[in-house]
This record gives C-alpha cells, structure tokens and sequence, in this order.
C-alpha cells in the first residue's frame, strides 16, 4: 500500500496540534490510508527523516524551543520527497510571506497543500488555485476562516448547486468576547480588553483583531472561495469595536438588541463592522464562539456555530481537509 509522506511547515500551536492527532494512526489510518511524516519545520529549523517519531518531536520543540536541524522550508521543498504540506506558519495579509512562496512552490512541485494561513490566500486566490489546477493537486483551507467551525467545505459540498446569495457572520473570536462581555457586565471596553489578554484571549497588540482585520481577511477567504469574487483585502469597509460605550449597549438593549462585529458579504456589500443584531437573532452569541449564517437560493438559511480558534479545534479543520484531498483522489 502506498505511504503518503506529510510535511508540517510551522510547528506553533496549530502545528503541534495537528502533530498530536496525527499521533493516533488508528484514527488517520482510516481517513487516508497508511501515512507517515517526513519533513517538520519551525522559523529556526526542522527534523527530516522517513518516519519522524512526533511523540519526540513534540517533546524536542518543548524543550528546546526549536528544532535541531538547519535547514528551511524551502530548502525542504528542493530536497525532500512528500505528498502533502501542511502549512502552518504566521498570517501576513499584506505580503501572504512566508507561507505564498511555501505554498506555491509546493504547488508547482506537484504536492497538496493544506493550511490555516489566511495570508496567502487573502493576497493571491486566483493565482494559487490555477496554479493548483495546472499542476492537479488540491489546495486546501478550511481552517483559514472559523477554526473548527466547518463553512468552506460546507458550502462547496454540501451547498453544492445552491447560488450563495450572502454570507454574514462572527468570524473572531477574540472582538466577539469583548463584545459579549461589555454586554453582560456593562464593563467599559478597555477594561475588557485588559481582562481579555490576561486570559490570553487577546494578542499583546490586539490591532489586528478589534480593528476588524481578521474579520476582513476571512470576508476575503468566503467572498473569493464561495460567492465566485474576485475581491481584494482593501476592497472591505472596515470599522473595529474600539469605539463601542457601554451606553451603545444600554441603548441597544433597551430596543431587543445587541451590538457584534458582523463581517457580511453580498453582491453589493463587503464589510466589517460593529452592527445591532436582536437579541432572539442566531449571530447573538457569546464568548469567543465563531458563527456563520449563509443564505442561498435553494437550501436558504443554513446557520453554522463553532469554535473559531484553539491548537486542537484548528487542527480538526486541517485534518478534515486532509482526509478531503483523500476521499477525492478515491472518487477519481
Ligand atoms: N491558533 C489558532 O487558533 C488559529 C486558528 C485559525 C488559523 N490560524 C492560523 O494558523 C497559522 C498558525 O497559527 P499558530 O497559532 O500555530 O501560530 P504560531 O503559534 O505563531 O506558530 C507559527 C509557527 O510557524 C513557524 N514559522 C514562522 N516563520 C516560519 C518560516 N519562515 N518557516 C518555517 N516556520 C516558520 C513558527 O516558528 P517558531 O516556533 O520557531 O516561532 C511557529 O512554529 C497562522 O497563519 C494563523 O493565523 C491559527
């Protein structure tokens, strides 16, 4: 039986969580066959060898903070035979690096990609799906928009034949904490805001999420891969949260509603920003849970909630992705 050889390009918290599934062979075994995983890289080095025991490779980047070997990605990707990439390295939605120059030269090497990095795909959809096509490999990505929440799959699958009409939805976590929070506890937002990194909920510089970026790289991700888009970053109306009062919400729940971050795409809007959504309304969620409410012209409403980040939760979508690319190469 064949081997299918896994690179991992990125051993963070994604990485390292899709490490330790891939660790129950029993459970991957029955998704895509007999697997092994050859290549692993962090930002300072990597492990390579035919079978890569992940148990030590764990235990390696635990306690050393990274791995032993000197070599990069790219270096791995001239030099090492694999099938798959997982890659799973930092967002950067201005240039997609390092993981566009990854991601491509995996492509044209004739390898399937899956990963969680929004910046590639945010700076060069169409690009990269050609290049995908051209070279008959999938590129994959479910775990770029809502973690573990399924959408992409989902609509590309199981909403097969339906016309999306539009997408509106929560996609982070972290403003959608906030958000709840200065509801319930009618807390000033920069005091949630402190309390949120203490629990590690938000980053040290927490821009990118409470400026809506996030939301609107996700918007990117949905609009392009699902409502057949060729839309840019720069091409969404962003507006964070950092401006909300506690008196917006006491207004707002006066009349049945709450305030949260929608990020909503249709045939004529693409935009981030904080909305009144009514209290009996599926998107009034709390905590830092993801949810996605599709509208199409055959199914209608199909609703969507689930965790939008986490080592594990994340790592779900990328193995689901896997054993999609699998499960297709069985129906060819
Ligand atoms: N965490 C989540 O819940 C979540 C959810 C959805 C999507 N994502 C996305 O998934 C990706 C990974 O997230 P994460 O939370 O795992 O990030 P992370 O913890 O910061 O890990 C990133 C990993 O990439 C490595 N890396 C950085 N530059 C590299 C390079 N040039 N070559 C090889 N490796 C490099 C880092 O190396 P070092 O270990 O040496 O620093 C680290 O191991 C990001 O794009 C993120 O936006 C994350």
């Amino acid at each position: 039986m064949y081997m299918i050889k896994l690179a991992i390009f990125g051993f963070g918290a994604v990485g390292r969580g899709v490490a330790k599934i891939l660790i129950d062979k029993e459970r991957i075994r029955r998704l895509i066959g007999e697997y092994t995983v050859v290549a692993i890289a962090d930002s300072k080095g990597a492990i390579i060898s035919d079978s890569i025991d992940l148990k030590k490779a764990l235990e390696i980047k635990n306690k050393e903070g990274s791995l032993p070997e000197r070599l990069t990605v790219d270096e791995i990707i001239d030099s090492v035979d694999f099938d798959v990439a997982l890659e799973l390295t930092p967002t950067n939605i201005k240039t997609g690096e390092p993981g566009l120059t990854h991601i491509k030269k995996c492509l044209k090497k004739g390898c399937h990609v899956v990963t969680s990095n929004k910046g590639p795909l945010v700076v060069a959809y169409k690009e990269l799906m050609k290049l995908a096509e051209k070279n008959n490999v999938k590129l994959m990505f479910e775990a770029t928009v809502g973690g573990a929440m399924p959408v992409i799959k989902l609509i590309k699958r199981d909403l097969a034949g339906n016309n999306i009409i539009s997408i509106k939805g929560i996609l982070n976590g972290t403003c959608n904490y906030i958000l709840s929070k200065m509801e319930k506890e009618k807390l000033p937002y920069d005091v949630v805001l402190s309390e949120a990194k203490e629990l590690g909920i938000a980053e040290a510089n927490e821009s990118y999420d409470v400026e809506g970026i996030d939301s609107a790289a996700k918007l990117v991700i949905l609009a392009n891969a699902l409502m057949n888009m060729d839309v840019k970053f720069d091409d969404v109306e962003i507006v964070g949260i950092t401006k909300i009062t506690p008196e917006a919400f006491e207004i707002a729940m006066e009349k049945g509603y709450t305030i949260r971050l929608i990020a909503e795409v249709n045939e004529q809007t693409l935009k981030v920003g904080p909305r009144l959504v009514s209290l009996n309304n599926p998107l009034c969620i709390h905590g830092t849970l993801n949810a996605v409410l599709i509208k199409t012209d055959l199914a209608k409403e199909v609703f969507v909630i689930g965790r939008g980040a986490g080592s594990i939760e994340t790592a779900s979508a990328v193995i689901s992705d896997l054993a999609e690319i699998y499960s297709c190469e069985v129906n060819k």
